[in-house]
C-alpha cells in the first residue's frame, strides 16, 4: 500500500491539485463558498448515490470537518477514465467535473449527477496529520 502526504494549503481555491498514489488518480480541491453551497443544498433523496456532502468528507484531528478541502478518486465509475475539471476549464452542468468519454457530470461533492456513471466519486482513506496537511491512503 502507498500512501501520500498532500499541503492543501498550497491548492488555489477553487482550484485542484491531482496526485497518483499507486498509479490512481485522486483529486484534491479547494472549494469555494459558493460550490460548498451548491453541494449541500442538494436534496439527496433525488441522487442516484445518495450521501450527503458531510457524509463524503472525513473529520480533522479535532473532530471538525473542513468542507474546502473535497478529496476524490480521480476515476469516473463508468469505465475509468479520468474526468476533466476546474484546471481544464470543464466542471460540467454541475461544478464539479464532467468526464469526456461518455458525458458524465459530477457534481461539486463528487456526487453523478448525469451520464452513465453508477456512483459517486469514491472517498478514499485520508486523515488530517495537521492543519494543513492531509495523508491520503
Ligand atoms: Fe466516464 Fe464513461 S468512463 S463516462
Amino acid at each position: 500500500a502507498s500512501a501520500l502526504d498532500v499541503d492543501v494549503s498550497k491548492i488555489p481555491l477553487g482550484g485542484e491539485i491531482r496526485v497518483l498514489i499507486g498509479g490512481k488518480p485522486f483529486f484534491v480541491r479547494h472549494r469555494t463558498a459558493a460550490e460548498i453551497a451548491a453541494a449541500d443544498s442538494v436534496n439527496v433523496a433525488t441522487l442516484r448515490d445518495p450521501q450527503t456532502d458531510d457524509e463524503r468528507l472525513r473529520p480533522k484531528g479535532d473532530g471538525s470537518l473542513n468542507p474546502a478541502i473535497l478529496v476524490t478518486s480521480g476515476s469516473c465509475t463508468h469505465l475509468g477514465c479520468v474526468p476533466v475539471g476546474p484546471a481544464q476549464g470543464n466542471t460540467g452542468d454541475f461544478g464539479g467535473w464532467y468526464c469526456p468519454c461518455h458525458g458524465s457530470h459530477y457534481d461539486t461533492s463528487g456526487r453523478i449527477r448525469k451520464g452513465p456513471a453508477p456512483t459517486n466519486l469514491p472517498v478514499p482513506d485520508y486523515k488530517y496529520v495537521s492543519d494543513s496537511v492531509i495523508n491520503i491512503s
